[in-house]
């Protein structure tokens, strides 16, 4: 079963897109149609430029799935995403039916792609949020700090983002998780580069971590950095990119994680925002606010040609 390109890297440009299907009766048949047409849109244009690193990826909410394939199973841990509320932060729950996630080296080729899927889906679609991303800098988050460092190496990125065996319907497909924040920066540039770090976990110019007994508990790589019960640490594959509308005085990280089991995604997101122990949030949120929350299946090129002929 192959995967989509959930483990590519983040591009240098990227487009995320979520539509709701308002009557998921009539969506049926564009949306099998696109299914059958996606990989070679998307093998079309890497095709024509091989050094673009072109991927597209396609995933379902809930509800869509159910409404769409009513006949078929539903993946283990899909469901709608559910709030996740602290005492001082929340990660917002927000509507999506279908999600696509384009990366490549050009945003021209990418609005390519874009507008042949959106007219595809043109009469049975709303769009709900269409972002537009860029690669910052040297890799870094909009906020100045190299983000994506401690993702897994591919054949690691394969187990952490790839369902294999514990769901044998499944193997091949992915949990997509995606959230919008949208940051203070002016509240951000004012804190010491130092406090900065603090946040973060680790130094800004060069990105090293920063040393036990430095790093806070409340750092962001302090509490999204989560073990099973034997120790082993849980993984998830981030391509986040930064987007910005600097004159709407709008800055932010599209963030998206891929993994083989939601609970891994969720468990950091609780840690984030509720605390373990509850209290300790992530100090970076206290400078980011989610403004999105949806959680997507993404099968695998073998499962989306199956939907096709459904
Ligand atoms: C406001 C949005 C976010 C920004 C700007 C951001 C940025 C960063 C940065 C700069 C790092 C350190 C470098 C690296 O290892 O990649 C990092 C690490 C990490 N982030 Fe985020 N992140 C955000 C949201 C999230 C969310 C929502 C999750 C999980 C649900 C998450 C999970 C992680 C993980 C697992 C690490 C690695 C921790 C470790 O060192 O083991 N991030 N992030």
């Amino acid at each position: 079963m192959k995967p989509m390109d959930v483990t590519a890297s983040p591009g240098q440009s990227a487009i995320f897109i979520i539509f709701g299907l308002p009557d998921r009766q009539k969506a049926r048949e564009p949306v099998k149609a696109l299914c059958g047409k996606l990989p070679a849109l998307a093998r079309s244009l890497k095709n024509r430029f091989p050094k673009l690193g072109i991927s597209a990826v396609m995933g379902f909410g809930a509800e869509a799935w159910q409404g769409l394939f009513p006949g078929r199973p539903t993946p283990k841990e899909l469901t709608p995403f559910q709030e996740i509320r602290g005492e001082r932060h929340v990660a917002v729950s927000t509507p999506g039916d279908l999600f696509f996630h384009l990366r490549g080296g050009r945003m021209d080729v990418l609005v390519e792609l874009a507008s042949q899927i959106s007219a595809d889906l043109a009469e049975v679609v709303e769009p709900i949020d269409e972002t537009h991303g860029f690669r910052y800098m040297d890799s870094r988050a909009i906020i100045g700090f190299v983000d994506g460092t401690e993702n897994p190496e591919p054949e690691a990125a394969q187990a952490a983002a790839v369902i294999g065996s514990e769901d044998p319907q499944f193997v091949g497909g992915s949990y997509a998780m995606t959230q919008k924040y949208l940051h203070d920066l002016a509240a951000w540039n004012e804190l010491p580069v130092e406090e900065q770090e603090k946040a973060i976990g680790r130094r800004k110019y060069d990105d090293r971590e920063l040393e036990e007994g430095v790093k806070p508990e409340n750092a962001h790589n302090a509490v999204t950095n989560i073990s099973d019960p034997d120790g082993r640490e849980l993984k998830i594959v981030r391509a986040n990119v930064a987007f910005a509308n600097p004159a709407k005085g709008e800055h932010g990280t599209y963030f998206i994680g891929y993994a083989a089991t939601f609970s891994t995604t969720k468990r950091m997101l609780e840690n984030m925002f509720v605390g373990d122990p509850p209290g300790n949030t992530d100090r970076l949120l206290d400078f980011s606010r989610a403004i999105s929350g949806t959680l997507f299946f993404v099968p695998s090129w073998d499962l989306l040609a199956e939907l096709a002929e459904e």
